[in-house]
Order: C-alpha cells, then sequence, then structure tokens
C-alpha cells in the first residue's frame, strides 16, 4: 500500500489521462491521494479524472502540451496552492521516429524537450519543495530503449537513457533528505499510444505487460530506486548492456525491424 504521508497529500502526473498514467492516477486514488492529471486530448483526461474522482480523491486537470514553452508556469498556476508529494514524469513516448541524419531537427528537438527539458524544469520544481520538506517522490519512466541504440529511434534512447542517469544522480542528491526517485523502466507495454503507434504485440516470445501491472509494480516499488525494472524485463536489461555492441545492437535491431512488422 502506497504511504500517503510520504507521497501524498497530491500527486502530479504529467501523462495521466491514457495508459500507464491512467493506471497510476487509479492506484493512487484508491490509496486516498489526490491528483493533478496532464495531458493534451481533453476528452480522455476528463475521463480519467471522473473515473478516479470515483475513489473520493480531488481531482485537478490542466489539457497542456508539456512542448509549450511557458508549460511550468502553467503547471504552477494549478499546483502552486498544493502539497505534492509525488511528480510522475510518464508522457514521453517517443513522437518522432526518424534515420537522424534526413530528419526535421525541431521534431527531434521535440524529443529531447519533452523527455529532457521539461522533465528536468519539473524534477526541479516538485524537488526542491519536497526536499524542503523531508519527504515525497519522483518517478521518471524509462524504456528498454535507454539501454541501447536503435535505428530510427536514436534521439528517444539517448533520452531514456539521459533520463536514467539523471535519475540515479538525483537519487543520490535528494535521499538524504528522504525523498525517494526511481526511474521506472519499461519494456513493451499495451498503451493506446503505441496502439496508435501500429506495434505489433502478438509476436512469438514477446514480452508484453499491461499497463495497470507495471504502475501497479511502480508504485509498490517508490522506495527502491534509483532504478526499477519493472514486467520481468531485469534479464532483457542485463543483455541490452553487455559487449560486444556492434554484435548486441545489430541483433536487438533486427528483432525491432520484426516487432515492427519492417520484415
Ligand atoms: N508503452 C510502451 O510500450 C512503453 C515502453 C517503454 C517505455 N514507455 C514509457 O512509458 C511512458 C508512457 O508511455 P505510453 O505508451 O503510455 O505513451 P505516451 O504517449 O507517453 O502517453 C502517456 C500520457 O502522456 C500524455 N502525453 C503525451 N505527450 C504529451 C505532451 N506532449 N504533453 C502532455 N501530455 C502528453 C498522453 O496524453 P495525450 O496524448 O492526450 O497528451 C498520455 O496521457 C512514456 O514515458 C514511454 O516512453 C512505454
Amino acid at each position: 500500500m502506497i504511504d500517503t504521508n510520504h507521497y501524498g497529500p497530491w500527486a502530479v502526473i504529467a501523462g495521466g489521462s491514457e495508459g500507464v498514467g491512467s493506471a497510476f492516477a487509479d492506484s493512487l486514488a484508491q490509496a486516498g491521494i489526490d491528483l493533478v492529471l496532464i495531458a493534451r486530448k481533453s476528452g480522455p483526461l476528463e475521463e480519467t479524472a471522473n473515473k478516479v474522482r470515483a475513489h473520493g480523491v480531488q481531482v485537478r486537470t490542466l489539457s497542456l502540451d508539456l512542448l509549450l514553452p511557458d508549460a511550468v508556469a502553467q503547471i504552477r498556476q494549478v499546483t502552486d496552492d498544493l502539497e505534492i508529494g509525488l511528480l510522475i514524469f510518464n508522457a514521453g513516448a517517443n513522437s518522432y521516429g526518424h534515420e537522424f541524419v534526413t530528419s526535421e531537427l525541431d521534431k527531434v528537438q521535440g524529443v529531447i524537450d519533452l523527455n529532457i527539458t521539461r522533465q528536468l524544469e519539473l524534477a526541479q520544481h516538485f524537488g526542491a519543495k519536497m526536499k524542503e520538506r523531508g519527504r515525497g517522490g519522483i518517478m521518471l519512466l524509462g524504456s528498454l530503449a535507454g539501454y541501447m541504440g536503435s535505428e530510427q529511434q536514436s534521439i528517444y534512447g539517448a533520452a531514456k537513457a539521459f533520463s536514467r542517469v539523471f535519475a540515479e544522480g538525483l537519487w543520490l542528491e535528494l535521499k538524504p533528505f528522504g525523498v525517494h526517485v526511481v526511474e521506472l523502466v519499461l519494456g513493451v507495454t499495451r498503451t493506446p499510444a503505441m496502439e496508435r503507434a501500429g506495434l505489433r504485440f502478438d509476436i512469438p516470445g514477446l514480452n508484453v505487460a499491461e499497463a495497470e501491472d507495471v504502475a501497479r509494480e511502480g508504485l509498490e516499488h517508490l522506495a527502491d530506486g534509483p532504478v526499477w525494472i519493472a514486467g520481468g524485463n531485469y534479464k532483457a536489461v542485463q543483455q541490452r548492456s553487455g559487449f560486444p555492441r556492434d554484435v548486441m545492437v545489430q541483433a536487438a535491431a533486427d528483432g525491432m525491424r520484426t516487432l515492427l512488422g519492417r520484415q
């Protein structure tokens, strides 16, 4: 059960309307934590908010594109009067898959802005207040993609690697002040975003996690940072971390082509 004294009374979920984000909202609401949910599309956002309000918690929604330069100012307008005990930075699926040398740099920048810049800004803003209070938690969503470079998503993978190494440093810095930091690393997880991206979940042997399961697992391990590998992917992480890199990177690329139906 989530410790509401440590992670409450309010949690912010950046990307809290669908998939894993919605599952985090549901689990936290069941535990009695009030929520600020942020996402772009107001339909799914309000639907999730109404669903979790049924657990008796207060919910504020903010329909916002986190890529907007004033995103954090807008989030502050909705949260400055609240005590935020938990930040979950969930939004971050790859928004631009493309070969790098022919890519549009503004779209590349979007992947960096969402996964790195906005994450840093929010972690600093809420983390500083948690440090002052001597309690709280910050969860950043990572990916198996952050353990190995892959074609068409070299920036996404690099951004997730950044997030993981950042989480480790932040974990060290905030641990003495009672603030728990964890990078929750996901493998393939069934979410609306992945379904829209056309990901094939039916490949024999593919380990597909359900959003509710990884969200529950992550919340159970908020205090087990700096990195928690969800969904039974520990071995996959070990494999991706090995040598020699040429053999490993090529083999993973071949597997990814199959996953995406490119061969
Ligand atoms: N699903 C997987 O297989 C998988 C695997 C490894 C890691 N992950 C990581 O797990 C996290 C969740 O992934 P997901 O598959 O659920 O996809 P996602 O596209 O990151 O969606 C998650 C939530 O973020 C919101 N969101 C996305 N972009 C946003 C933006 N620019 N501004 C505001 N809100 C935004 C979405 O709502 P709106 O679209 O309405 O904005 C949704 O509520 C991501 O960090 C992803 O990298 C997922």
